[in-house]
């Protein structure tokens, strides 16, 4: 991964709006629109705030972490989404055109109900979820996130997939003209990512239509991602327009472009080191000091059971 040091571009801590800031300007809003009077704070909210949905009702989940939040603004301006560009700040910047709506997901591959499903009929039978997962980046720097989805387990058994399904394969959408880096050689387009059947089954797994109760920022994967709490953020693939049950490992993006860095499975492993730098600590956004990385990134408890038998250090 091109890895990014911070530029004058980037958020400054000062910059960053607490969340009770954030809600108060969208109370406000709401009365505002009533009134009329509101249009001159639209400029301050940052890309999509201004226009997004929220999500009422959501179920709380045991697997949130009660770990203090990452700013609004910070997750939704610090983003890796190469197809906007490589900078943190690109994906804000670069992604105020790009249209989430219609959107439909091609399921196809190894299920008995392959099709083209409209993002409504894939969401609309599922209760949603607040789910506050950490993200830690390969990177090296991690935030927390509170996610609205739906878990990727009860979304794929409706499409019943077959035995001999052994993988599910994801892509993201391929639009050069509203993706300005799509245009280049950057990474090869369209993005891709895969999990093993059991790793997209199991219940951490999320498929995420939203964060902080809103629907989800373009810049941020909208309108349905994935998120796996327990990998490198990359693995958390963005804007999904195809899902494929497949019987082999399917290639992924980052795999493609530096084999030797980035593995299959990618999870969070403080005792591998990139070969450019060590895992053994992040950077929490928000915070001074350095903090541990855990394995699988905490999650290990839920997870590690998947790769008993595995050489985590050579299978990565
Ligand atoms: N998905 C696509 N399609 N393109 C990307 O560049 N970047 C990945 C992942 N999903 C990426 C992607 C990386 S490297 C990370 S760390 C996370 O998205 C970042 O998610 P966030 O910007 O919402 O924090």
């Amino acid at each position: 991964m091109l890895i990014k040091f911070a530029k004058p571009s980037d958020v400054k801590p000062s910059e960053i709006t607490p969340l009770s800031a954030y809600l108060d300007r969208r109370r406000f809003m709401k009365t505002a629109a009533v009134t009329g009077a509101g249009a001159a704070l639209l400029p301050l909210l940052p890309n999509g705030a201004s226009a997004a949905a929220k999500f009422d009702d959501l179920a709380k989940s045991p697997y949130s972490t009660d770990e203090e939040l990452t700013s609004f603004m910070s997750v939704t301006s610090y983003n890796n989404f190469y197809e906007f560009g490589p900078g943190k700040s690109d994906p804000i910047k670069n992604s105020k055109d790009f249209k989430p709506q219609p959107w439909s997901i091609a399921v196809d591959g190894h299920c008995a109900n392959p099709g083209t499903y409209a993002y409504e009929d894939i969401i609309r039978p599922h209760k949603l979820e607040e789910r506050i997962y950490r993200l830690r980046c390969v990177e090296a720097w991690s935030m927390v996130i509170p996610w609205v989805g739906i878990p990727l387990a009860d979304v794929l058994k409706r499409f019943e997939p077959a035995s001999t399904a052994k993988y599910v394969a994801f892509e993201t959408v391929l639009r050069p003209e509203e993706m300005p880096a799509q245009k280049t050689r950057l990474l090869d387009w369209p993005y891709v990512e895969g999990l093993r059947m059991d790793e997209a089954m199991h219940p951490l797994t999320l498929l995420a239509i939203g964060l902080y109760g809103q629907e989800m920022p373009n810049q941020n994967g909208a309108p349905i991602r994935l998120v796996v709490p327990w990998k490198y953020g990359f693995k958390s693939i963005k804007s999904i327009v195809r899902i494929s049950f497949v019987e082999n490992e399917p290639p992924t993006t980052w795999n493609k472009s530096a084999p030797q860095e980035y593995g299959f499975y990618s999870n969070v492993n403080p005792n591998k080191d990139h070969p450019r730098w060590s895992q053994r600590r992040e950077r929490r956004i928000g915070e001074f000091l350095r903090r541990e990385t855990l394995m699988f990134n905490g999650y290990a408890e839920e997870v590690a059971h998947l790769y008993e038998g595995m050489d985590l250090n050579t299978q990565y």
